[in-house]
């Protein structure tokens, strides 16, 4: 008997998850230095705080880490002003997914979506035994029409990530109010904001409002939210996100969560991270000063870029974007090919410093005039 058979069929035909390249592979591949700008990570690294708290804490890692996570919960209640059983803490937010999946679907059980968004959905809903039904965009936008349309009596769960990866468009805060107002009550709306604080910093200077989703938990809707670390606070390799919504909502995912996954040193490192301003400012002033050079470079290369509200730039180029991709990694760059999410003639960027964003630019140009050469 095969091990396959030991597998539940609906497991059987997943995918490997190809995840952004690393610097030391792209390095071993291509021999010389690399850049990623490949996974949306921040190019600043932590701020100073976290580095310290995760120094200080160093030393405790003989003990299983606080499994309520209160001091970094006590924070974030504070920060959103919910209670503190609105907020569950989790090892980055895409294992709030898994534990969203897991918990509420099944097979027979679907999942709606947009086509061109988080690549970890269709994973996540297949490995829990769920279908996930992706609805059209329109202008490289979530269309809440179409999704709404899809959305039939054996769907659970609605996803809406807000900025959108990968293509950094925005949803504004009414166009949610009347999705939340026309949504069926029976299922649970997750709006995944991972970018928000890259959404909100670009809100102000472009008078719009990034979100309403804290009022929409404390108005008691089917809502639940996401937010992670792994971004504008630089904590992508120590896990650690969290969620908001009902008490309800929140003690059912509580209970399905893997006990101690979240680090004592990614808890620390997080609530320190949290009150450091001045990295998260330094942060966001580069990201939305790089969103613009870059998109002004790219369309002075005659390319489709789309204006983001994240720490990354959507762009279509004129050949497989993959074997572009790959050129670029022998220029030193690492970015990311859409093919996967449908866009074989796509890239994502992240925003790098100054620096790397020349450095992008640059091999760009030289990998594009070697196309036209031939
Ligand atoms: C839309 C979206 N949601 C969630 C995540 C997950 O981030 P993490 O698991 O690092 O918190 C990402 C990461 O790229 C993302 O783009």
């Amino acid at each position: 008997m095969s091990f396959q058979e030991l597998v539940p069929e609906h497991l059987r035909g997943l995918g490997p998850y190809a995840a952004g390249k690393s610097v030391k592979r792209a390095q071993a591949e291509s021999g010389i230095e690399c850049v990623k700008l490949a996974s949306n990570e921040n190019p600043f690294g932590p701020s100073p705080a976290a580095m310290e708290a995760i120094r200080a804490g160093a030393d405790q890692v003989n003990f299983y880490p606080d499994n309520d996570e209160s001091a970094l919960v006590t924070a974030l209640a504070a920060k959103h002003e919910l209670a503190r059983d609105q907020i569950l803490v989790t090892a980055g937010s895409t294992s709030f997914l898994d534990v969203i999946c897991r918990t509420l679907l099944g097979p027979g059980l679907n999942a709606v979506t947009s086509s061109r968004s988080f690549i970890q959905y269709p994973l996540l809903t297949r490995a829990a035994g769920g279908h996930l039904v992706e609805a059209p965009m329109q202008d490289d936008r979530f269309d809440l029409q179409a999704v709404l349309r899809a959305i039939t009596p054996a769907t659970r769960v609605v996803f809406v990530a807000n900025p959108n990866n990968p293509t950094g468009t925005l949803l504004q805060p009414g166009e949610i109010d009347l999705f939340l107002e026309r949504v069926p009550r029976n299922l649970l709306v997750v709006l995944d904001e991972a970018y928000a604080d890259f959404a909100a910093g670009f809100a102000g200077p472009r008078n719009l409002e990034y979100s309403h989703s804290e009022r929409y938990v404390r108005e008691g809707r089917q809502v639940l939210v996401l937010r992670t670390f792994s971004k504008a606070h630089g904590l992508a390799g120590l896990r650690v996100g969290y969620g908001f919504g009902s008490a309800e909502v929140i003690s059912v995912f509580a209970r399905v969560r893997t006990i101690f996954s979240v680090s004592g040193l990614a808890e620390a490192a997080a609530l320190a991270a949290l009150s450091d301003h001045t990295h998260i400012s330094r942060v966001l002033h580069n990201n939305a000063q790089g969103a613009e050079w870059l998109l002004r470079e790219l369309q002075a290369l005659g390319l489709r870029a789309l204006p983001t509200w994240a720490n990354f730039v959507y762009f279509d180029v004129p050949e497989p974007a993959r074997e572009l991709a790959d050129r670029l990694q022998l220029e030193g760059v690492i970015v990311r090919p859409l093919t996967a999410w449908g866009a074989p003639s796509s890239i994502r960027v992240s925003i790098g410093t100054p620096e790397q964003n020349e450095l992008f630019i640059r091999a760009l140009q030289r990998c594009l005039a070697a196309v036209s050469a031939h």
